[in-house]
């Protein structure tokens, strides 16, 4: 099928290079023309292991193509995804304007000439799917092959003489193909892949939802997946097939509904870890171990043991975006959700707790120098939108401390842009290390479970680790001479 995706970030991106592996004939279409050029010279302009492969397989192949040029792509294009941000407002309501942007674009360039299937696939708040196709009817009444196509209906109406477009009875544009929803459908299709393994989230994902008031762009959605569906293809090499992954099943809704799972599925995720973090507190104040709370109550098949690691708290892209919004939009039909806001309240407070103990194990934290491991707001990528380590840098900084940060990937990219945090960069973890009076594991990349604690233990200046992810064992670090900090442990 032929497919444009709007928007080349980390779901846009990875969509349309996963579409093309599968024979699709995709054209990803952004416009920021950096990223273009990028792309066109082969180069991801994200880190999503396994991604830079695929792109180039997709380009040598010919069915994976990069452009600037909405219109065109659009008019070449059956399925048209939209995949823009929609980041959060100061208020926590999310940001459509990049949607509206696209949406009225996109019906500015319909050539009318088949009807295709516009999906909404970026985090919109309930109703957006209505929205959306207003707007595409805003940009379809501006747009010069639909007034043609409005006039031969009114012509027909009135025997052959000019008529006016807007004066065209509903019957007339019934019977000449000249109804909107004949020229183009809005459908849902929320994204659930996680950064940093999303290509294997794309091909083997636990669901497909589809949202969608016709059932022709259900069907024409439910064959585009076909073979994500039914696990018909080979699978690429940076991803093979779960053992257990035989089909996935699609769960074909209503608009709002669709638009709800999505919403729905975040803020359970983002709760259950607010959960973790709120037992981890108590567990610390009576003297538990959350590990070993977790690993009982987690394996309650009700309960399940995954997002259960407390630590410095959830971030990224869409967890505080998603529940502010959710948050924003149960007010607006005057709910008040009381524990939403506490997920996001107890997520708040759980970010200040590496400062605490490093307080506890400094107690001065001016003129001290501290060492982060980790910046990305997880293991695997190198998406620094709303990262803990962001505002605990900030804290520290505030305080009087100098900070010292080592990320295996996102050092770059928060040099530029946070400029504005006075961050020391280091190559790796021991120059990280070197005069810190304190270490703290920010992100659990796999490879600070590894660490050289004694090698490290060397160069720090006073030897203390605080365990912002409990991914290490306190027993190897207090037996390296390390006072240990976890958390709820
Ligand atoms: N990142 C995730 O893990 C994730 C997971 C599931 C769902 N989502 C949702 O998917 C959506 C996209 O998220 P993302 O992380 O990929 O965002 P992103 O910021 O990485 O990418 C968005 C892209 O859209 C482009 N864009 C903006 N306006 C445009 C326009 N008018 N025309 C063409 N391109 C335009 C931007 O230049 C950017 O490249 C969001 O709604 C997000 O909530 C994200």
């Amino acid at each position: 099928m032929e497919v444009c995706v709007v928007g080349t970030g980390y779901v846009g991106l990875v969509t349309g290079t996963c579409l093309a592996y599968l024979g699709h004939s995709v054209v990803c279409v952004d416009i920021d023309e950096r990223k273009i050029e990028m792309l066109r010279k082969g180069q991801s302009p994200i880190y999503e292991p396994g991604l830079d492969q695929l792109i180039a397989s997709g380009t040598q192949r010919g069915n994976l193509r990069f452009s600037t040029n909405l219109p065109k792509s659009v008019k070449e294009s059956e399925i048209i995804f939209i995949a823009v941000g929609t980041p959060p407002l100061p208020s926590g309501k999310a940001d459509l304007s990049y949607v509206k942007a696209v949406a009225q674009s996109i019906g500015r360039a319909l050539d009318c000439e088949r009807r295709r299937v516009i999906v909404n696939k970026s985090t919109v708040p309930i109703g957006s799917g209505n929205w959306v196709e207003m707007l595409v009817k805003e940009g379809l009444n501006e747009n010069p092959a639909w007034r043609e196509k409005l006039a031969s209906a009114a012509g027909a109406q009135t025997g052959g003489s000019t008529a006016d477009p807007a004066t065209v009875s509903t019957a007339n544009r019934r019977s000449n193909g000249s109804k909107p929803e004949d020229i183009f459908l809005v459908a849902s299709n929320p994204e659930f892949l996680r950064e940093g393994s999303a290509i294997a989230d794309t091909f083997y994902p636990d669901r497909i939802v589809i949202g969608a008031t016709d059932s022709y762009a259900a069907e024409r959605l439910r064959a585009l997946y076909e073979p994500i569906v039914e696990q018909t293809f080979t699978p690429p090499a940076s991803a093979s097939r779960p053992a257990d992954v035989t089909a996935v099943p699609v769960v074909t809704t209503d608009l709002a509904s669709a638009e709800m799972i999505k919403y729905a599925a975040n803020a359970f995720l983002a709760t259950k870890i607010s959960f973790a973090n709120e037992i981890a507190n108590i567990c610390e104040r009576v003297g538990a171990d959350i590990k070993e709370v977790v690993r009982g109550f987690g394996l309650d098949s009700r309960i399940g043991p995954k997002f259960l690691n407390a630590g410095v708290g959830w971030g990224g892209s869409c967890f505080g975006k998603d529940v502010s919004a959710l948050i924003d939009i149960a007010r607006e039909y005057s709910y008040e959700p009381a524990l939403l806001h506490s997920t996001v309240d107890v997520n708040k407070r759980q970010r200040h707790v590496p400062v605490q103990k490093l307080q506890e194990a400094l107690k001065i934290i001016k003129g001290k120098t501290i060492g982060l491991l980790g910046l990305a707001f997880k293991p695997n990528t190198d998406d620094l939108r709303d990262a803990p380590a962001l505002e605990i840098a900030a804290q520290l900084i505030e305080m009087g401390a100098r900070v010292k940060a080592y990320d295996p990937i996102a050092n770059e990219a928060c040099h530029r842009q946070y400029p504005e945090l006075k961050i020391e960069y280091a190559p790796n973890a021991i120059e990280l290390a070197e005069d810190c009076d304190a270490v703290v594991v920010v992100t659990e990349w796999e490879e600070f479970r590894y660490l050289d604690l004694n090698q490290i233990g060397e160069v720090m200046n006073q030897k203390v680790l605080v365990d912002g992810r409990n991914v290490l064992d306190p027993e190897a670090v207090e037996a390296a001479g390390f006072k240990y900090r976890g958390v709820g442990r």
